[in-house]
């Protein structure tokens, strides 16, 4: 599949660089064309000569080479590749990639470069975890870096922690993603529901739930890259815009139901909103004031179920209808029940009690609750969340059809 694709192998300074004459020997023997920079801290563990004899290919080192310069300058190499891999990445190479350097062959190509890039940081446990590191990564998939690993085990320094690089397979599995797109949801149709809901009780005064809409934007954002047309119906949220998704904007939990029904016949639902249960009966059409020194009594009526309606659309309903069930006890045995109660096809149970950083926060733990029991996933990002969902609904739909 990466037969003929052209990707360029930035190896920097680390034990791990080991690994990457196993990356260059895989990925020629997939008879992809691989281009090799060696930065002077990856020279200090691998040799150009074992590089150029595996990639069969010039080795670049210099930034400043005249005869490199002339033959293949660093703006054309930065430009003649489909991906940039940085294999092992160091943590000074991601420090260098966050803040832009340009001090080298390497990161001046990465500087003067518009192609995809995926890391495999290699260090040690302590360095991976400092804030610097957490700072520069995280700038770094802000501006669309794909990251493979660390994985966590024992470490050349002697530490056992996260850190080492991702095997190699889990590498070339990084790169196919990127370099051959998962399009196993085109033709399918999404709707997702995202972010809290606000019912006014003047105007400007609400009912809100907690929620960042970090999950649900996620999971539209991966719906939409492997292929399915996908409508994100959204309440209030600072999330930033998502390519290729169609984004309708609402307010309140009753703005929410409409948007979503106009968006049927879809063939998936996934509903991350928190809808705020309760609205106010009759919002004041101008601010409530103190003046009075009564405090308001607020009149409340239950909400439209966004769920629960899609779960009983009738002929329109979703093949698979998703619901999230934000729990803080007896996680899974609730979320089962809330399942049956809204008719939902499976359920994503997930702990937001006190201490788990689950709201705002950028990880998740969910346990998926189907036909066929519970499934536990393991902790991990929100992006990671929605990934593994978007395939598994991929998934689905292959053995459904
Ligand atoms: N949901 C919805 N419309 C509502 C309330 C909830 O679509 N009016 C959806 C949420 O998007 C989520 C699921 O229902 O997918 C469960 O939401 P949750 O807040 O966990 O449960 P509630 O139904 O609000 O029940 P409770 O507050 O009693 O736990």
């Amino acid at each position: 599949m990466l037969s003929g694709k052209r990707v360029l192998l930035i190896i920097s300074g680390g034990i791990a660089a080991y690994k990457s004459l196993d990356l260059v020997r895989r990925l020629k023997g997939c008879e992809a064309e691989v281009r090799c920079i060696l930065t002077s801290g990856g020279a200090q563990f691998v040799t150009p000569l074992s590089l150029s004899a595996l990639s069969g290919e010039k080795v670049y080192q210099d930034l400043f080479s005249l005869a490199d310069e002339s033959e293949m300058g660093h703006i054309r190499l930065a430009r003649n590749a489909d991906l940039i891999v940085v294999a092992p990445a160091s943590a000074d190479f991601l420090a260098k990639m966050a803040g832009g350097l340009a001090g080298d062959l390497a990161t001046a190509v990465l500087l003067a470069s518009d192609r995809p890039v995926l890391v495999a940081p290699a260090m040690n446990v302590a360095m991976w975890k400092h804030a610097a590191t957490r700072r520069n990564i995280a700038l770094l998939e802000e501006r669309g870096v794909t990251r493979v690993g660390p994985d966590a085990g024992n470490l050349a320094c002697g530490e056992v922690g996260e850190g080492r690089m991702a095997e190699v397979p889990d590498i070339m599995a990084a790169i196919e993603e990127i370099l051959v797109p998962d399009t196993s949801l085109s033709g399918r149709r999404a709707l997702v529901t995202s972010g809290p809901t606000h019912e006014p009780i003047d105007p400007v005064r609400y009912i809100a739930n907690r929620s960042s809409g970090k999950q649900g934007h996620a999971i539209a954002g991966a719906f939409a890259r492997i292929g399915a047309e996908t409508t994100l119906v959204s309440g209030p949220t600072n999330q930033p815009n998502l390519e290729g998704v169609d984004v309708q904007c609402v307010e309140t939990a009753a703005q929410m139901l409409a948007a979503c029904q106009s968006v049927l016949p879809v063939d998936v639902a996934v509903c991350a909103a928190a809808v705020s249960d309760w609205k106010v009966n009759s919002p004041a059409a101008s601010k409530l004031k103190k003046t009075s020194g009564v405090p308001p009594v607020l009149e409340l009526s239950k909400n439209p179920d966004i769920l629960a309606s899609l779960g009983q659309a009738g002929n329109l309903r979703p093949a698979l209808v998703v619901g999230f069930a934000a729990e803080t006890e007896n996680v899974a045995e609730q979320a089962g029940a809330k399942r049956q109660a809204k008719g939902c096809d499976w359920m994503l149970a997930n702990d937001v009690s006190a201490g788990t950083g689950t709201f705002g926060g950028d990880e998740n733990t969910v346990h998926l609750i189907d036909d066929g029991g519970v499934e536990d996933w393991p902790t991990m990002t929100k992006s990671q969340v929605a990934e593994r969902l978007a395939h598994r609904i991929a998934d689905y739909f292959s053995h459904a059809a």
